[in-house]
């Protein structure tokens, strides 16, 4: 039931976005000129297929139209007319070798709320500049100095766990990588900061998905007052850090040091919507990636084993834990990281993206018209059993063989692609570890293999499970 009224509260609030951000921005024109628009269905008129898409699972969604139209197929959905594309060639089209031609798109509510800043709403320069500044702080160079912070980290969430007692592991796996995204961005911070930001930003977090009436009383308005807050804790970290006179090679350092061609620097505006930018690309999505990995291991056993046995090797060779993980042991880790690609592909939290097209474009015969959305479709070209034999079932030995090129995007492609990648990757290798050498651990209820989106799919639930510890003892 609640979760009824929490689908219909949210199809209320794409309405209300779509009203203000598509109706008087684009007007559906009939195009006379050479190429046709392709194939597909507008629904309603404003309300389109929303509804169908939000109140049943999206690939359902997705699987019958390319059924019934193919790889590029038209739709309404928040009141816009889009575009999806469910091939490869299509995706690589947008967004790599024609990205000029794309631009990214959100809601307003949601870049008001992360603020206007963040790279990814950005193009050309800024964009540029910035991306860059972001993949610096998480360099391989930089990850290698991560490891042991990383693992104490999760170390020190794991011993929270009681045992025997029902754990929401989403939750839990949050709470992991806001911790590992503040590691990341502000290195070792002062713990009183990083209280006020986790408790301001929890506040932002329940807003991103609510109702975006800024009336006092509903979570959007008290979300927009904590993201007020996040901002001014964030100029005094900065304050403190200038008076400190550290060059630390931390995202912040890298902010606060960037220089463009003349001479500019960032301003603090730009600075602190980039790092809750940041914290926002980085918790939910790897959050949710840990949670599948810990459903997918925990429903294949035969594969946990073997999983087991690679990570005892490497525990028992650290003097059974005594030593830290190091680099290297996590680079050599060949099962636990293909069952990492299989999981990033079962569950592909993000499913699609949106871009909107700056002028009328041409593909495949069929005319993608200006202002019109895009969307690559990830989750469909993971599925397809062309790419992918079998899809449904996971199985990591898939991964043996490199993936044909551009059928294999849960980073997504091109100038906007993420560059945590491999700080997500490195979280869920070094909890694997942890959790396969010191833990044995059974599902609570959801059976079914339900889903949720919060935004992103998770197991119903969060995944409550039963987490046992289990005596170190050599095998
Ligand atoms: C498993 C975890 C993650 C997944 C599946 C994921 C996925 C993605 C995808 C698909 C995009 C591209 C979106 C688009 O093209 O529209 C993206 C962008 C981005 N991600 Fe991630 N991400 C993850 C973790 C992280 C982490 C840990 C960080 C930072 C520490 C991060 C930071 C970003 C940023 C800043 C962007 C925007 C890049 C740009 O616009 O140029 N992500 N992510
Ligand atoms: C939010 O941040 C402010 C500082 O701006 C801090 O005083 C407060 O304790 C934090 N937490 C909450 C829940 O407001």
């Amino acid at each position: 039931m609640d979760n009824i009224v929490s689908t219909i509260i949210y199809i209320l609030i794409l309405f209300s976005t779509a009203l203000y951000y598509c109706l008087s921005k684009n007007k559906e024109r009939t195009n006379k000129g050479r190429a046709k628009l392709p194939p597909g269905s507008m629904g309603w008129p404003y309300i389109g297929e929303t509804l169908q898409l939000y109140s049943q699972d999206p690939n359902v969604f997705f699987a019958q139209k390319q059924k019934r139209y193919g790889d590029m197929f038209k739709t309404k959905i928040l009141g816009c007319p889009c575009i999806m594309l469910a091939s490869p060639e299509a995706s690589r089209f947008v967004l790599v070798t024609h990205s000029h031609l794309f631009k990214p798109t959100y809601p307003r509510s949601k870049e008001t709320m992360i603020g206007p800043w963040a790279l990814f709403f950005h193009e050309g320069n800024y964009h540029t500049h910035l991306k860059k500044l972001v993949h610096n702080s998480l360099s391989p160079e930089a990850l290698r100095k991560l490891v042991p912070d990383i693992e104490a980290i999760i170390i020190s969430c794991m011993q929270t766990w009681e045992s025997g007692l029902i754990t929401n592991t989403f939750h839990e796996m949050k709470k992991l990588s806001f911790e590992v995204g503040i590691l990341a961005i502000f290195g070792h911070l002062e713990i009183k900061y990083k209280n006020a930001l986790k408790e301001n930003y929890s506040i932002v977090d329940k807003g991103y998905n609510s109702f975006p009436t800024n009336l006092p009383g509903t979570a959007y308005h008290k979300s927009l007052l904590a993201r007020e807050r996040l901002n001014q804790i964030i100029r005094e970290i900065i304050s403190e850090r200038k008076q400190k006179k550290l060059l630390d090679k931390d995202l912040l350092g890298y902010l606060l040091n960037f220089k463009d061609e003349r001479g500019q620097t960032l301003t603090e505006d730009q600075i602190a919507d980039n790092i809750i930018g940041v914290l926002f690309a980085a918790q939910d999505t790897t959050a949710s990636v840990l949670t599948w990995i810990l459903k997918y291991l925990h429903d294949n056993q035969k594969l946990l084993e073997a999983v087991k046995i690679e990570q005892r090797a490497v525990w028992t060779l650290n003097q059974e834990g005594e030593q830290p993980l190091t680099w290297a042991q996590t680079r050599n880790m060949p099962l636990t990281h293909k069952v990492i690609l299989e999981s990033l592909r079962m569950a592909s939290i993000i499913s699609f993206t949106f871009r909107e097209a700056v002028t009328d474009v041409e593909y495949d015969g069929f005319l993608i018209p200006k202002g019109w959305k895009v969307m690559p479709l990830f989750r469909n070209i993971h599925h397809n059993p062309d790419h992918f034999v079998d899809p449904k079932s996971f199985d990591p030995a898939r991964f043996e063989v490199a993936p044909k090129p551009n059928t294999f995007m849960p980073f997504g492609s091109g100038a906007h692609a993420c560059p945590g990648n491999d700080l997500a990757k490195l979280e869920m290798l070094i909890l694997i570890h942890h959790v396969v050498t010191k833990y044995r651990w059974e599902l609570v209820g959801s059976k079914g293999g339900k889903v949720q989106y919060s935004p992103f799919p998770v197991p119903l639930n969060g995944l409550p499970a039963k987490f046992y510890k289990e005596p170190t003892t050599n095998q």
